[in-house]
């Protein structure tokens, strides 16, 4: 069975991994910035189609030995590219090098361009390759002097669930936002509350999970193209996905935030995600919420103070949630910031902590359990 990576921001392989087996796999294997794991070309599609965590899910066609250009070029020829790739595949070639002997990365990738491109001619008898087909793009990465060949199977990043148009100032990522969820003490049928949306992705990767809407139903991967998994078996997969989603959602979620702009932004995605109906929507300040159930679990993204507010301002901002917070014993919190002493001005200790990048900044999720409300007894 092939061997695929599902990638993942440094520090979130386990929540990657943690993931995949939820979504079935067994034998998974986190590694630096990536969780390997073995499927048929129609269960990466699978992972492809629901995971919420994962940048990418790549095919892994080899890995050997490379200090010099002859060694790359021969191992990558060596590979069985043709088992992958049509006569006609369109095959682009992106590359990394770290802490390797070969640092040229356009060499890299031109090397190895011309391998599969030798390999290719020779197994289909062309003097040329049309590159008139789908597409198959080829990373070649090199680390520790080892290259790593894989082909792309997604296409645009899973991030890309289809929904987002206009950023706003400091957006976080769809795939991170769903990872904060998983991190959170949320659970699916429990309310949530982003009291600072922004442009609205917690609550909508909120609503989603909910609504056990597949992340991935709005849009394609590359791999549909490839004719190497088979097509009614990936029909009957989104099939599925559309008959899971539940349109008649129970869980409250509420999304607002400070800023008008950032509430228009936020109806305007909620609405491209189709999620309109089940997302309540209100221009706020945080601690100015009213109406909200006695219990549920606050997901924030306030600024760090990095761009979006100078530092007197945060410190102003954090005491204040941690004021607010306290207003609402049945509720628990997760928050995420770059801000390093978040604890402190916030003014309690989280449960949880969890060091996550974002992009090349180190931030963190603080996770504050609230307390469990009794049930009422019978009498
Ligand atoms: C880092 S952005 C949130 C980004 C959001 N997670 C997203 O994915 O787009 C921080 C948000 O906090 C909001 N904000 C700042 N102070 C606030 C306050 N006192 N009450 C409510 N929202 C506030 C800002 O308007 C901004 O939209």
């Amino acid at each position: 069975m092939p061997e695929f990576f599902a990638t993942a921001p440094f520090e979130m392989e386990g929540v990657v991994a943690q993931e995949l087996r939820d979504l079935g796999f067994q034998n998974v294997r986190p590694q630096s910035g990536k969780v390997a794991f073995d499927a048929t070309f129609e269960q990466a599609f699978f992972v492809n189609l629901w995971s919420r965590t994962a940048d990418r899910v790549l095919l892994h066609v080899g890995s050997f030995p490379a200090k010099t250009f002859d060694e790359l070029f021969q191992g990558v020829q060596a590979l069985p590219w043709e088992t992958y790739l049509p006569r006609d595949a369109v095959f682009p070639v992106s590359g990394k090098c770290a802490k390797s002997t070969l640092m040229s990365v356009p060499d890299c990738q031109a090397i190895t361009k011309k391998a599969v491109s030798e390999r290719l001619k020779s197994h289909y008898g062309l003097a040329w390759m049309p590159e008139t087909g789908a597409r198959f793009a080829i990373d070649v990465h090199l680390h520790g002097d080892i290259a790593v060949l894989t082909i792309d199977t997604s296409g645009a990043g899973l991030a890309k669930r289809g929904y987002r148009t206009y950023n706003g100032d400091a957006p976080l990522r769809e795939t991170l936002a769903a990872a904060l969820l998983r991190l959170s003490f949320w659970y699916p049928d429990m309310p949530l509350c982003d009291p600072m949306c922004g442009t609205g992705t917690i609550a909508i990767e909120a609503a989603m999970i909910a609504a056990d809407r597949a992340p991935g139903l709005n849009r394609s991967f590359d791999m549909e193209a490839w004719r190497l998994a088979d097509d009614h078996s990936l029909a009957a997969l989104r099939q599925q996905a559309q008959d899971r989603f539940l349109r008649d959602l129970k869980t409250e979620i509420f999304a607002s935030d400070i800023d008008a702009k950032a509430v228009a932004l936020t109806k305007k995605h909620v609405k491209l995600a189709g999620m309109d109906w089940k997302i309540q929507i209100r221009k706020s300040p945080f601690d100015q919420l009213s109406g909200l159930p006695d219990r549920g679990c606050f997901v924030a993204n306030p600024p760090y103070g990095v761009r979006l507010m100078d530092r007197r301002q945060i410190e102003t901002l954090y005491a204040q949630m941690g004021r607010w917070y306290r207003d609402y014993p049945f509720w628990s919190l997760t928050v995420f910031t770059a801000c390093r002493d978040f604890e402190r001005l916030f003014g309690a200790r989280a449960q949880k902590k969890r060091r996550i990048f974002n992009g090349k900044l180190e931030c963190g999720a603080y996770a504050y359990r609230g307390a469990r409300r009794e049930k009422p007894t019978e009498t």
